[in-house]
């Protein structure tokens, strides 16, 4: 079994980190918290650790990892040429839900970057994460700390569930803040491009980069790990489009249907597990994995969701719900 620590995030003094930082200086694999999802870390150096780290996910060894830093200053030594607009960005967004991708410098593995000539780096918000990495010295490689293909973990017991007996210590933080992984933007070509949205939404990149846009999504993905089968709970999802949602779901549902609600009242459906998705889409963002992994502990058959609108995070949202339901959509 995999040690558990519990760390208040909001109150706890670094050395209760010294545990899980001596084990990550000695090449293991550590999960801890951050404001969006949960990661599992290791020293980005370390081939040995960061190979690891795709034997327990299971991860498919062409999607790169991001590297976590602490210090903006760090971006120094992992990219080969830090622009300014990844210092406009970074000093408008860092710390926080954003990783820029940059050539990378020598420091950086091919292991880490899947053999990519460009690395992917964010400093998050959360005191743990960044605690955790001044404790260890050295910037933490690190992917969401779910097995490959599950939603990502936004709290300590989904880390568990996926990492027990893979990961050599987790640190329990508490629940993720976001609840969806970190904004991706590609500032290595002449076009900033972001390759996965999310909680740092293109509108509030625009102000600081006029030409922003949206890349290619998933035929020719530019971010590799867009490609896979995605955040899918063991129950398949239909996301129920348009204005008859109650309708077909009420058609559509039994005893053993899960259904995620948006702004309708839970009480309008005639069978079925309702979970309440929140009232905006930042709320929607931060319960939507959690629940999924919920409706697969209570073992409902099927999951219908009821999306949020498609503007600001709600694209964000409706970018992982989309991956979840794997094309099933009902209108
Ligand atoms: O919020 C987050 O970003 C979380 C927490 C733990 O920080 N991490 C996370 O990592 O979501 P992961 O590995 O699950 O997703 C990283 C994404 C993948 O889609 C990957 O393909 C892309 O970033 N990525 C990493 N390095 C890249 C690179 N050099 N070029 C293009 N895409 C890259
Ligand atoms: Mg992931």
């Amino acid at each position: 079994m995999t040690k558990v620590i519990r760390v208040n995030p909001d109150n706890f003094n670094t050395d209760e980190l010294d545990e899980a930082a001596k084990i990550l200086q000695d090449g293991g694999l550590c999960a801890f918290p951050t404001e969006t999802v949960y990661g599992l870390g290791a020293v980005y150096s370390d081939k040995n650790a960061v190979l690891n780290i795709f034997k327990a996910k299971g991860r498919p060894a062409d999607n790169p990892l991001i590297v976590h830093i602490c210090e903006f200053n760090e971006i120094y030594s992992l990219a080969k040429e830090v622009t300014d607009e990844a210092m406009r960005l970074a000093k408008r967004f860092w710390g926080g839900p954003l990783t820029v991708i940059l050539p990378k410098s020598d420091s950086v593995p091919y292991e880490v970057t899947a053999g990519l000539d460009t690395v992917a780096i964010r400093l998050p918000s959360h005191p743990v994460a960044t605690a955790l990495i001044r404790r260890v010295g050295l910037p933490i490689a690190a992917p969401s700390a779910n097995l490959s293909g599950k939603p990502s973990p936004t709290a300590a017991e989904h880390v568990i569930e996926d990492m027990d007996g893979r990961a050599d210590i987790i640190i329990d933080g508490g629940n993720s803040f976001f609840g969806i992984e970190s904004t991706v933007v590609d500032l290595s070509t002449d076009k900033p491009q972001v390759l996965r949205p999310g909680a740092v939404t293109i509108e509030d990149l625009k102000p600081f980069l006029k030409n922003i846009e949206y890349g290619t999504g998933t035929s020719a993905p530019k971010s590799p790990g867009m490609k896979y089968k995605h955040y899918a709970p063991n129950a398949p999802v239909y996301i129920v489009e348009g204005g008859n949602a109650i309708g077909i779901i009420n058609k559509n549902s039994d005893d053993k249907t899960g259904i995620l609600t948006y702004r309708i009242p839970p009480d309008k459906f005639e069978r079925g597990t309702v979970l309440n998705a929140g009232n905006t889409a930042y709320e929607y963002a931060a319960n939507m994995f959690y629940y999924f992994r919920k409706f697969d502990e209570m073992g409902v058959d099927k999951i219908f969701a009821v999306p949020p609108e498609e503007d600001n995070m709600g694209y964000s949202v409706r970018n992982r719900l989309y991956k979840s339901a794997g094309g099933r959509i009902i209108c």
